[in-house]
């Protein structure tokens, strides 16, 4: 390896310096005294001395800095271990070694800010959608009821619907407030699975018949796909499973289209896991927006438009439960010809 100024070590340094200090001195005594014996043992002498006491003292100064940087760089008071690291391993390193470290250390820290930087981007997103969450239902009901106060509610041609209109904004706000309380819990990790074996067919019926009322208002049929019938077991937190079919049957009723079909259907994929799809013939989903749909409040133009009640925290909360039960939730969607959203589930 070339010596250059970047990695020469404290022992080359020491090595040059001494022979700096040894060499004049040596030959001015040859020159005074004409005797190379003396020459010799004063080169030898002075060479040893000065090349001991300076990579001695190099070594112990640069190993003091670094070992400052360590404990910074680990910004804690050394522990045992540590104390057994800096006076055996430390001092092994090269410096090559310790930039490496240090360059690392650099990584790892930018990589901790921009983490830091993004939770911060994610929490002014999340309360900004919250308070325009909030904003359009109370808006409406002031409106309402100042309009009744303002003499409405003796006109009994619209009191009766404005005070309607503003209960269907409560109820909005009420579903707004179980989403969101139900979400920072399991963002909490607070919600503990109860596990149990059950027949994912009789849960889509109950599912079914929850929402008979609905389906009927839209003219919607409720079908089980035909080679979906033999039961499957699976082994799952049934009420949380309930809660994410009652989403996906409800959205694929609210985007679906009138005198449309939700089925459902249940696979085995392998030994170990079932497949559960909830497909509808509606307007489907724009395939930039696809990736987006499980985002808190996400919701696409077109289901704004389609359904002004809904929280856009449905699906955040589908993913979180399938996910909490170490499971995978997906969609597949084509614009006017519908929608398909499936998750699986474990059978033991
Ligand atoms: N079956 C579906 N067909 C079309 N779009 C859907 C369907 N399911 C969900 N979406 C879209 O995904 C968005 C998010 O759904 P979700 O989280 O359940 O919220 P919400 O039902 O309150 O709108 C919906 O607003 C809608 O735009
Ligand atoms: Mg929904």
């Amino acid at each position: 390896m070339p010596l250059t100024k970047a990695n020469i070590t404290p022992r080359q340094i020491a090595l040059i310096t001494a022979l700096l200090l040894a060499l004049p001195e040596a030959i001015f005594l040859l020159w005074l005294q004409q005797s190379w014996q003396w020459a010799l043992l004063t080169l030898l002498v002075v060479f040893g001395a000065s090349y001991w006491i300076i990579a001695t003292l190099l070594e112990e100064f640069i190993n003091r800095k670094i070992k400052l940087i360590y404990k910074f760089i680990h910004k804690t008071k050394a522990t045992k271990k540590e104390e057994t690291y800096y006076k055996y391993v430390l001092p092994a390193k090269t410096l090559e070694d310790v930039s490496q470290d240090v360059e690392e250390w650099a990584n790892e820290n930018e990589k901790e800010m921009q983490l830091l930087r993004q939770n911060e981007q994610f929490r002014r997103e999340f309360l900004q959608n919250l308070s325009h969450e909030f904003r359009t239902p109370i808006f409406a009901i002031q409106g309402y009821v100042e309009t009744l106060l303002d003499g409405a509610i003796t006109d009994p041609q619209v009191n009766r619907r404005y005070l309607e209109n503003a209960s269907r904004n409560i109820d909005r706000l009420t579903t707004l407030l179980t989403d969101l309380d139900q979400i920072s819990k399991l963002e909490r990790g607070e919600l503990v699975l109860v596990r149990q074996p059950f027949v994912i067919q009789e849960l889509v019926k109950e599912v079914f018949e929850s929402l008979a009322g609905k389906a009927e208002k839209q003219q919607m049929h409720f079908v089980i796909k035909k080679d979906s019938e033999s039961p499957l077991t699976v082994n799952a937190d049934k009420e949380k499973i309930r809660q994410v079919l009652l989403n996906l049957v409800e959205n694929a009723i609210k985007y679906g289209k009138t005198n449309g079909n939700v089925t459902a259907s249940m696979y085995r994929t392998d030994g170990q896991h079932v497949l559960v799809e909830v497909t509808d013939d509606g307007m489907g989903i724009p395939e930039k927006e696809l990736t987006r749909i499980f985002e808190r409040f996400y919701r696409t133009e077109e289901g704004r438009t389609r359904d002004s009640k809904g929280s856009g925290l449905g699906l955040a909360i589908c993913k979180h439960i399938i996910e909490a039960h170490g499971e995978t939730i997906h969609v597949r969607s084509t614009e006017q010809v519908g929608t398909t959203i499936g998750f699986t589930l474990s059978t033991r």
